[in-house]
């Protein structure tokens, strides 16, 4: 389909799932995760974003999050956020699912949002699991939990950590129900999108994806070209 026949489509589609990956993003000005943000000090992201690097040293970890933190403080999402949050608005029907933990989505808007992989903007207790929401931008101290006073980590989702159990099952029930998927801006190379794709597919979705790069999704339709210039046209309100 062409832009045209798919905003057609998606406007008659009664369940529509959205899965965005860090390149809708990218025009605010944060590097993906496969581009720019892929090293950090010379360390590759892979050996960051893992409980054990946590475990050997919180202090470089932290560090990775308040320089993360800080590029995501100073921006402001973008066309794509802004155009499907008030799409999103206008409709019932759709599951917004995020592999970002920016929080760009909330700020242009958007009326619900399931975060697949946590938030940058809250820790959890080590000990107890408790989470807070946490806005700070350096730890001059590492952050200790109000509870019992053990080490927060972020809460996130790192390589080889399960998902959340009811946001999974969230996107799991959308993706079984979805007429439409909607990828945007992901590599497909994480298996989150990749594999609630894969479970739309059997089940007849029609999937497009929004990347300027061929990606690993298996849509059945690709509209080549950055999230900000596609998505208005796409998700028209
Ligand atoms: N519009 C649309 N897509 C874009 C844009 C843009 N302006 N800029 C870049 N992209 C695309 C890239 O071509 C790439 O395919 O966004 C994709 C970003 O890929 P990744 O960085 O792999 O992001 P994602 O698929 O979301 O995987 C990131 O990996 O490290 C883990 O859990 C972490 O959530 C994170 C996940």
């Amino acid at each position: 389909m062409n832009i045209s026949q798919a905003r057609r489509f998606l406007g008659m589609c009664d369940r529509i799932l959205v899965i965005t990956g860090a390149g809708i993003s990218s025009e605010s000005g944060i590097p993906t995760f496969r581009g720019a943000g892929e090293r950090w000090r010379d360390r590759h992201v892979s050996e960051l974003a893992t409980p054990a690097a946590f475990e050997e040293d919180p202090r470089l970890i932290w560090d990775w999050y308040s320089y993360r933190r800080e590029i995501v403080a100073r921006s402001e999402p973008n066309a794509a956020h802004i155009a499907l949050a008030n799409w999103a608005k206008g409709r019932t029907g759709v599951t917004l699912v995020t592999q970002n933990v920016d929080g760009l989505h909330e700020r242009a808007g958007h009326p619900e949002v399931a975060h697949i992989h946590g938030s940058l903007w809250h820790n959890r207790c080590t000990e107890c699991d408790k989470e807070r929401e946490d806005l700070a931008l350096l730890y001059p101290e590492l952050p200790r939990s109000p509870c019992c006073g053990a080490l927060e980590r972020p809460a996130i989702v790192w390589f080889g950590e399960r998902l959340p159990a009811k946001t999974r099952e969230q996107a799991l029930a959308a993706a079984m129900d979805a007429e439409a998927i909607v990828t945007i801006g992901t590599s497909g190379k994480v298996a989150t999108a990749a594999s609630l794709v894969r479970i739309g597919k059997l089940r007849h979705a029609e999937i497009f994806d929004v990347n300027p790069e061929h990606s690993c999704i298996e849509a059945n339709s690709r509209f080549a070209g950055l999230a900000g210039e596609i998505i208005p046209q796409l998700l028209a309100a």
